[in-house]
């Protein structure tokens, strides 16, 4: 297996303030890979970082072996990294299938088939693919989300939180449609705050806290982990 994406050292943050002070992590080809930890431990920003929409102090962001550290998000994603930030993750004014055109903008060859494609995957959008994104369901909104990162076939998928916020119902469907586009072949990274459903479904994980590595390994064995199952599975411990 080879690495697709390649994070080494990421020291980053806001003004003044630095956040991350040397995170690592690896995604192999086809993997799924959890990035759990406590609210304001980084996640988010070392997704934004990675991505390129924040810069990169020190350390390194490697796509598959190419360097690509502070390079803008345009260019980022040309080369097979996509990125569903938590919010705002859809333009809510366009319709479902503009938001879908929007995806693949920089590549016009082929719209039609990953339109189609990108149909078959979410069917419920199907019904809607003339309705403004805004008035989608919070789930429907997700599942656009997702299949606007997908417009470009990207070799790893950065997910900020998929399910925050959706009924448990949705969660469910959700993390279904994500193992389904890992399985066609996509990596991903996946931060969440749903630790034990997020452990379930990935190969690796790591535990980020207060801007550091925590903790890293098999996800089923953090599953496992005394540790992890006290700070992070911490309420759902009694009904696994
Ligand atoms: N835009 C921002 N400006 C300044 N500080 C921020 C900003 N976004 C996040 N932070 C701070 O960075 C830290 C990490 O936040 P974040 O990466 O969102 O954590 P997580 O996603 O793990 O909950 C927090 O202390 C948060 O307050
Ligand atoms: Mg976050």
């Amino acid at each position: 297996m080879s690495i697709v994406l390649q994070a080494t050292g990421i020291v980053a943050g806001y003004g003044e303030v630095e956040i991350l002070h040397g995170v690592s992590l690896s995604v192999q080809e086809g993997e799924m890979v959890a990035v759990i930890g406590p609210n304001g431990a980084g996640k988010s920003t070392l997704l934004k970082t990675i991505f390129g929409l924040l810069p990169v102090r020190e350390g390194t962001v490697l796509l598959r072996g190419e360097d690509v550290t502070n390079q803008p998000p345009d260019r980022i994603v040309t080369k097979g990294m996509s990125f569903v930030p938590q919010t705002e993750n859809v333009f809510p004014s366009l319709s479902v299938n503009e938001n879908l055109e929007m995806g693949a903008f920089i590549r016009r060859d082929g719209l039609r088939e990953r339109l189609e494609r990108a149909y078959d995957l979410f069917p419920d959008l199907t019904a809607r693919r003339g309705d403004r994104a805004g008035q989608l369901s919070g789930g429907q909104r997700q599942m656009l989300a997702l299949a606007r990162a997908l417009m470009l076939d990207p070799d790893v998928l950065l997910l900020d939180e998929p399910s925050a916020s959706l009924s448990p119902k949705m969660v469910d469907s959700l993390f279904e449609k994500i193992g389904e586009i890992n399985r066609t072949g996509t990596a991903i990274l996946l931060v969440e705050q749903n630790a034990r459903e997020a452990l379930a479904k990935s190969q690796q994980a790591y535990v980020l806290a207060m801007g550091e590595n925590r903790l890293e390994g098999k996800a089923a064995d953090l599953l496992d982990n005394e540790e992890v199952a006290k700070l992070y599975l911490g309420s759902d411990l009694n009904d696994a």
